[in-house]
């Protein structure tokens, strides 16, 4: 596929690279056009697949991660349209597909489904000048993108009805102090240090780390006891692998494991 809305590299050069995609309408603040979020599912599909990429980081520009989906298209649209093309739904959840941990390292506006795209990642990073919000309500809208549910999931009911009625943003300092992201990083470090979180989560066991993305995901699917059980099972379950064998032989003989990633 020739991508004209993103771009993309692997970076590293361990025995598992990071794949890199970058949000890249710089016009529209890297508005989420339908090609674009049809080039980022592509682009996330193939890293997946790879295996020689072990996880992906997810960025924008310096001025914006996105900021949500783009208005002049969803404009166009009337309740049929919208209804029978599945705006928003038919593009947009790839991302939930992926098996390998995506990184959303997130510089400037990170809004409406910008956000909601930042929230289906599975660390975010956001840079010091990093802007989070769900402004739907000042375009006579709702979130389409699972703003409603994610965001009170991740920060608490009050202050998702407090982001998403007023439709006020959230700094990046607030944004970690609500749990919204992992760590607050200068913008300039921002790249850097996603990609060194990734080059540690990539010399691990492949299979454990995707074991550990699923069951991690689930915790917000799946009843307490029924997750814990689920879990205990995979536990179980890792010990038929080589590298179970090999990661603990390696920390009593004090020496790197070579993970065969099975
Ligand atoms: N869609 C399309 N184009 C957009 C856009 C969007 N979501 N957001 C910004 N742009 C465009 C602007 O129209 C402008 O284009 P022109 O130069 O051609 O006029 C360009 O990006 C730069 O934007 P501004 O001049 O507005 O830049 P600013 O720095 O003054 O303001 C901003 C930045 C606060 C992010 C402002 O652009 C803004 O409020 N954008 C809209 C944010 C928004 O409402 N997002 C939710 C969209 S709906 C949604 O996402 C639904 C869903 O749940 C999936």
């Amino acid at each position: 596929m020739n991508y004209e809305n993103i771009l993309v590299e692997t970076r590293g050069d361990g025995a598992r690279k990071t794949g890199v995609i970058r949000l890249n309408r710089p016009k529209a603040l890297n508005a989420l056009s339908d090609p674009l979020m049809d080039e980022l599912g592509h682009a996330l599909k193939a890293f997946d697949a790879d295996p020689g990429i072990g996880c992906i980081v997810l960025t924008g520009s310096e001025k914006a991660f996105a900021a949500g989906a783009d208005i002049p298209t969803l404009l166009q649209h009337d309740f049929l349209s919208a209804f029978n093309s599945q705006l928003i739904s038919k593009n947009w959840e790839h991302i939930l597909d992926v098996r390998k941990p995506v990184i959303g390292a997130v510089h400037g506006f990170c809004l409406g489904g910008g956000c909601e795209l930042a929230m289906m990642c599975d660390i975010l990073y956001a840079a010091d000048n990093a802007k989070f919000g769900q402004p739907e309500i000042k375009l006579g809208v709702i979130p389409g993108g699972g703003g409603t549910q994610r965001l009170p999931r991740w920060v608490g009911k009050s202050k998702a009805m407090d982001m998403l009625l007023t439709g006020r943003f959230m700094d990046a300092a607030e944004a970690e102090r609500a749990g919204l992201v992992a760590r607050v990083i200068p913008a300039e470090q921002l790249l850097e240090e996603a990609f060194k979180a990734a080059e540690t989560i990539n010399g691990y066991s492949a299979p454990v780390v995707a074991l550990m993305k699923q069951l991690t995901n689930q915790a917000f699917e799946v009843p307490l006891t029924e997750g814990v059980k689920i879990e205990r099972g995979m536990f179980h379950a890792v010990f038929g692998t080589h590298d179970q064998r090999e990661g603990m032989n390696a920390f009593l003989e004090k020496r790197p494991a070579n993970w065969k990633h099975g």
